[in-house]
């Protein structure tokens, strides 16, 4: 099929049924760059629903990428807090500052300019042209790659195969709406040739579809086998002041969950810990703690991009006020720290365990 006739199909179908998203244009509508831009900083690495909701906050709490860009960056961590991969966080304010100081709260319009603002890669820069300024540029993420891959039948595995579907999927981008376009590509990998059980019988490309011809699209793509994720271990320590503030430390700007906040714990390794070898981690010296630590019964389990974790807690109570560097946060303002989800886990951990 020539893609002139795909890119009908596709967009007819995109008229009928394309997704009410909060971050969409309504047909006819002109996109805001500003909610683009959030929605797919936000997208990267997470899904819509994840998003939906984190999108609805910031826009309602920071309605203009100037009022993004005169918060202060503490508050965007927190808001942030759930979403994973904090850098894109802190590269959010960042970039804001630069839309709002430099370019007057506007974003750039080409490619080439919204790639040099910070946590703007390819994807993005691509998704932003096409979606709020009508450019046409390719838009290629995991779901246009599982589309295009099936598509045409490409068997050869990813992720070195991905040149080839970058350029199979700039042959179908059409210089007639390529943001609709790009979010049809989307829609389409989120809704019907989704990972699994693709649903082929409805799909708006069934005819053209290589892939589906030879009864090989729900195989597609191809993956070499990824190492699998190694377990690391550690305790974390619960440590509540005597009028029941609980220690939080900030983790270094820099590496995962970079300065965000955590309850504080050893290092995370391989080999699994006891109080004892742990001692010297502690935040609080066992002097300086009325009675012992104590390992609450289970461990919390947080997976992340390279590894697997689990993290026992062990509790204890300071006899101190200052007995420890770090911030004392009354239980009732865990809330609005930015605690990841892996440290949201162990606070619910804690509370549930502990008497
Ligand atoms: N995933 C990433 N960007 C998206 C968008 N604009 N619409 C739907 N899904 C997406």
């Amino acid at each position: 099929m020539e893609p002139a006739d795909l890119v009908l199909r596709l967009l007819a179908w995109y008229d009928r049924a394309r997704r009410a998203l909060p971050w969409r244009a309504l047909p006819g509508e002109v996109a805001d760059p500003y909610r683009v831009w959030l929605s797919e900083v936000m997208l990267q690495q997470t899904t819509v629903a994840a998003v939906v909701p984190y999108f609805q906050a910031f826009i309602a709490r920071w309605p203009t990428v100037a009022a993004l860009a005169a918060a202060p960056v503490d508050e965007v961590m927190a808001q942030w807090a759930g979403l994973g991969y904090y850098a894109r966080a802190r590269n959010l304010h960042q970039c804001a500052r630069t839309v709002a100081q430099w370019r007057q709260g506007c974003f750039p319009d080409d490619m080439g300019a919204l790639r040099q603002l910070p946590g703007i890669g390819d994807y993005t820069a691509a998704a932003i042209a096409a979606i709020a300024f009508g450019r046409r540029a390719v838009v290629v993420d995991g779901n246009v790659e599982r589309v295009m891959a099936r598509l045409f039948a490409v068997t050869d595995p990813l992720p070195k195969v991905k040149p080839r579907l970058k350029e199979l999927a700039a042959t179908l981008t059409p210089a007639e709406r390529p943001g609709d376009y790009a979010q049809a590509v989307m829609d389409l990998g989120a809704t019907i040739c989704t990972p699994k059980s693709p649903a082929c019988g409805i799909c708006p490309w069934m005819e053209g579809c290589r892939g589906r011809a030879a009864g090989i699209a729900a195989g597609l793509p191809a993956k070499v086998a990824k190492a699998e994720r190694p377990i690391r271990r550690g305790i974390a320590f619960w440590t509540l002041a005597r009028d029941g503030a609980v220690l939080l430390r900030r983790r270094p700007p820099q590496g995962l969950l970079g300065g965000m906040m955590e309850v504080p714990s050893t290092p995370w390794r391989s080999e699994g810990w006891t109080l004892e070898t742990a001692a010297a981690e502690a935040p609080v010296a066992a002097a300086a703690l009325a009675g012992d630590w104590r390992l609450l019964p289970g461990v919390v389990r947080h997976t992340f991009t390279h590894f697997h974790l689990e993290l026992a807690v062990a509790t204890g109570r300071s006899n101190a006020a200052n007995a420890a560097r770090g911030l004392w946060c009354p239980l009732d303002r865990l809330a609005q720290q930015a605690l990841p989800t892996v440290m949201r886990k162990v606070v619910s951990h804690a509370l549930a365990k502990a008497y």
